[in-house]
């Protein structure tokens, strides 16, 4: 017997209407609902504990269970549905009474906070005690300040929840049995940066990462809200053992989503210490890198000079202690013309006339410098570039910059590594924006300090074409 989801559709329409997704209650769409159900193995068991924590009108549980029900008929479940808004709740019970209708369903819609009344002091819901096989959720998305209650409530577990979402997948995590799954259609935002590193430290310690869903168009998933963010479905084993991830990518005008497997180890990286959640792409290559800039000593600032609050400093013609002032338009396939005439003309010289001007240079010496920005135009999101003379140098706000490096050949080598098809795929796993940050930089892997120097040995900064760079950082590895 099969569940009618279009009722449940239906219900999570005409409730939709009142609700504002800016308060995150937005509600997962038949078809999505389904695609996040599909992320969890069943478990080989009698019975199977479910948990939906604010489950709105109940549309991922109708799923979850009509998936129970078409692959273990015999299997009984227990599903448990939290909903903190009283105003779902006669909804969110009217698709409990249709699902229990499946014969061996148990459904109880609880209405309470599910942070705050499930943990900490004041927790108040028993039926949430005994551990869970399987947790589905689309939790609602709000940033939690560092004092929010609900961020105070999950501290005593060991973890930093700066959103509300992660609480959810926090507490959700925490209340698996050991090998029990949580699939959760979530921001992507958790996977990268330094404002969710302690919650993926905490997430990572505790579970591993068996499904990553993608979507390559960021309308897709609740078009129906209009809202427009980059959402992804992870499916987390607690306790389970690193093996290789499922991803799957659902395409613009493609209703089967693409699916490849990818090694754990290409999706967190053993050596970063920020623990990023890459999805790698299919080819998932093998990069000789395994260092990060720190590694081989080099330190990754952002360019100091901000040339509109230093307007009287960035002049046209050179002065007495003016330095050259390189900006993203002095890049020229590899290195760095200097002065140049540019399309947009830039100041070319900084005035070094005073301690607040000569705070803003770097001193004489080798470096890599990396625009911030990209050109949508630009096949690569990083882009890079050699500084390489003899006097002091002040770099616009619009770089980043490595170094100083002494060897010359190094300086090629991280520049031809930078520039390559290999690190700009890298680079996509984890960023989804055009913009290259310090901290991405820091965070990249980077090849040791022997492949750099043999890769950079005689050769010259200027970049040859992309295949023979690619075929240089692969082939030579
Ligand atoms: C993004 S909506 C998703 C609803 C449903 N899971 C779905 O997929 O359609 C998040 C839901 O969580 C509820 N909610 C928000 N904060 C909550 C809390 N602290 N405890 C329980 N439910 C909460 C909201 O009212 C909303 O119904």
């Amino acid at each position: 017997m099969s569940l009618d989801l279009t009722l449940v559709d239906q219900r999570r329409i005409s409730m939709a209407g009142n609700f504002a997704p800016e308060a995150g209650q937005v509600f997962t769409p038949r078809e999505a609902a389904s695609l996040v159900a599909s992320m969890l193995d069943l478990p080989k068991v009698d019975r199977i504990r479910v948990l939906d924590p604010g489950a709105g009108t109940g549309s991922l549980s109708a799923a979850l269970v009509n998936k129970i029900r078409h692959q273990v008929p015999s299997t009984t479940v227990d599903l448990v549905a939290v909903e903190r808004d009283g105003r779902l709740v006669p909804a969110l019970e009217e698709t409990l009474q249709e699902i229990e209708s499946l014969g061996q369903v148990n459904t109880s819609a609880i209405e309470a906070d599910y942070l705050l009344d499930g943990v900490g002091l004041t927790a108040e819901l028993g039926a949430l005690e005994d551990p869970f096989d399987l947790v589905i959720m689309n939790p609602p998305y709000a940033k939690l300040a560092a004092n929010a209650p609900e961020r105070l409530a999950l501290r005593p577990l060991g973890v930093e929840a700066p959103n509300l979402y992660a609480a959810f997948m926090a507490l959700g995590l925490s209340q698996l049995r050991a090998s029990g799954q949580l699939v959760a259609i979530v921001p992507r935002s958790f996977m990268n940066g330094t404002y969710f590193e302690q919650f993926r430290e905490f997430l990572l310690a505790r579970s591993v990462i068996r499904r990553i869903h993608t979507f390559e168009s960021r309308n897709t998933v609740f078009g129906d809200s209009g809202v427009l963010q980059e959402s992804v479905i992870v499916t987390f084993e607690s306790g389970g053992k690193l093996g290789p991830i499922e991803i799957s990518v659902s395409r613009a005008n493609d209703p089967v989503p693409h699916h490849y497997t990818a090694d754990y180890d290409k999706v967190v990286l053993p050596t970063d210490p920020h623990q990023f959640i890459r999805i790698p792409d299919e080819h998932g290559e093998d990069v000789p890198a395994d260092k990060t800039l720190a590694d081989l000593g080099l330190t990754v600032a952002t360019g100091r000079v901000v040339d509109f609050r230093a307007r009287s400093y960035c002049l046209n013609d050179p002065g007495e202690e003016t330095v050259p002032l390189v900006y993203p338009g002095n890049f020229d396939g590899g290195v760095i013309t200097w002065p140049r005439i540019m399309k947009r003309q830039k100041p070319q010289h900084f005035d070094a006339r005073d301690d607040f001007a000569r705070k803003q240079i770097h001193a004489p010496g080798r470096y890599v410098v990396v625009k911030r920005f990209s050109a949508k135009e630009e096949p690569r999101r990083v882009v890079a570039a050699i500084w390489d003379a003899e006097g002091p140098v002040a770099f616009e706000n619009k770089t980043n910059v490595i170094g100083p490096i002494t060897d010359p050949a190094v300086a090629v080598g991280l520049s031809l590594w930078l520039n390559s098809g290999p690190l700009d795929r890298l680079f996509r796993t984890f960023s989804g924006h055009t913009q290259v940050n310090a901290g991405d930089l820091r965070t990249l892997p980077i090849p040791d300090e022997d492949t750099l120097r043999s890769w950079g040995n005689n050769r010259k900064p200027a970049l040859p074409g992309q295949n023979a760079i690619d075929q240089i950082v692969t082939e030579e590895a």
